[in-house]
């Protein structure tokens, strides 16, 4: 199954969609953000919003936030979603930490997806890496007890960079392997192929993909 399969609604949420910061860093009330006191997920690196938009649309009952610090991806997604009148997702242009760490007040989130984060492979550049233990301490802080933390990358040198600034977190569990933890409830036939844009092209070009889970103690 693909995306156009998904109708477009007459009803256009794009406004909705689109969350504008203000340039004070204060914390969202995301109870007040969402209008509900659903449960919470956020999607760091949406890119054209493959992942936000099924999961969604699958799931009403949780309401989703993504960032995206590409301008031209971010407006793709925000359209993917806007024309299919979608009320539970809100996608902002902003820098994961920053948000973070500004945006975000403790225990509001029930799960964090990570699909595919950039690797930077040049040295000079791994302080730019996702997976870095400033970073993890916020993913500690915002997320729930048991909530869960979700990465996939098909990166050979990052994965273990990845396993191990985890691993040495002393907020997460190792979630384990187990299939039944990538079963997104409701979105079926549409992740046979990979649950993102870049996991399909990667899996058609046979590169292996490594999939993590931690849980928030
Ligand atoms: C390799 S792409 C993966 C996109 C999508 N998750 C997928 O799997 O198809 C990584 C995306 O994350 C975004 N990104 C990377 N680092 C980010 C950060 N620190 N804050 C916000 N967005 C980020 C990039 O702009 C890019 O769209």
């Amino acid at each position: 199954m693909t995306l156009p399969d998904l109708p477009v609604s007459d009803e256009r949420t794009h406004e909705l969609v689109r969350l504008e910061l203000p340039e004070e860093p204060v914390r969202l009330d995301l109870r007040e953000l969402f209008g509900n006191e659903n449960p919470v997920e956020l999607e760091i690196g949406v890119g054209k919003g493959r992942f936000v938009l099924l999961a969604a649309w699958s799931r009403r009952d949780v309401n989703f936030l993504g960032v995206e610090y590409a301008r031209k991806y971010l407006e793709r997604a925000i359209d993917r979603v806007g024309k299919r009148g979608l009320a539970n997702v809100r996608l902002a242009h902003a820098e994961a930490f920053s948000f973070l760490r500004d945006r975000l007040p403790d225990r509001s989130l029930a799960a964090i997806h990570v699909y595919f984060p950039d690797p930077w492979p040049k040295k000079r550049h791994h302080k730019r890496r996702l997976f870095r233990p400033e970073v993890v301490a916020e993913f500690a802080r915002v997320l729930r007890p048991g909530g869960l933390l979700r990465a996939v990358t098909d990166h050979p040198d990052y994965a273990p960079v990845i396993r191990e600034v985890m691993g040495a977190s002393p907020d997460f569990e190792d979630a384990g392997r187990d299939p039944s933890l990538w079963e997104l409830p409701g979105m079926g036939d549409y992740t046979t192929l990979g649950v993102t844009n870049f996991e399909i092209k990667y899996r058609r070009e046979g590169r292996p993909i490594q999939r993590f889970a931690w849980r928030r103690r």
